[in-house]
């Protein structure tokens, strides 16, 4: 649970309100979550996503994980503690893209259904839509992919008796339970999992034509 330290503040309301945003802009904000184990393609399939909605003329942008840790989150590591704070932040940062009016596209392990719960639930108090995306591939694919050689030091370091905490190797994964949308990644290039996800938006009325 996140300790609550700021006192003494007030909520000051600006002039402009998210229609007057949405209206500039010509499309609506929402946030769309990927979740999956690492090697899941969670990040290809983001990218190319957020490439393929640019290329329609739609502002959307990438929160990824790697990336994120690299500035933002660069004081956290990966104990549960710190799991939750890293998806804590992402789901609060990713509320403010929404709330601007871009399409925010979240590429995080986020192995703890509490945690993605709680950024459904910030996103739902302002109103904003929050689409969770299972990237489902089965472990044994995503560590014969191994693109960062992380599975191969995890099951090396568990052999030694030290483990190093790794997901889905000796730390968990927790999948959702009902997400709004799953992709059999290992089966579709990204170019075929972004259509279908480009195909969930239209079907929500999520992609409204844009007027220009
Ligand atoms: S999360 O669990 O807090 O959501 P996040 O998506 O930010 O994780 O970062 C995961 C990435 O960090 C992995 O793709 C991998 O490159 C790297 N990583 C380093 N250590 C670990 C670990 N112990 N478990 C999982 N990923 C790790």
């Amino acid at each position: 649970m996140t300790e609550i330290r700021a006192t003494n503040i007030t909520w000051h309301e600006g002039h402009v309100q998210r229609p007057d945003r949405e209206r500039l802009l010509a499309q609506k904000g929402a946030t769309l979550w990927f979740t999956g184990l690492s090697g899941s393609g969670k990040s290809t399939l983001a990218f190319t996503l957020e490439h393929a909605l640019v290329e329609r003329g739609h502002l959307a942008y990438v929160l990824d994980g790697d990336n994120v840790r690299h500035g933002l989150n660069k004081n956290l590591g990966f104990s549960a503690a710190d799991r939750e704070e890293n998806i804590r932040r992402i789901g609060e940062v990713a509320r403010l893209f929404a709330d601007t009016g871009v399409i925010a596209l979240t590429s995080f392990i986020s192995p703890y259904r509490k945690d993605r719960d709680q950024a459904r639930r910030v996103h739902q108090d302002s109103g904003l839509p929050f689409i969770e995306i299972l990237v489902d591939v089965p472990i044994e694919v995503c560590e014969t992919r191994d693109p960062k050689g992380l599975y191969k030091k995890a099951r090396a370091a568990l052999a030694e008796g030290r483990g190093m905490g790794f997901t889905g190797v000796d730390d968990p994964y927790e999948p959702p339970l009902a997400p709004e949308l799953s992709i059999r990644n290992d089966r579709l290039t990204p170019q075929e999992a972004a259509a279908e996800v480009i195909a969930y938006l239209e079907s929500r009325g999520l992609l409204p034509e844009l007027r220009r």
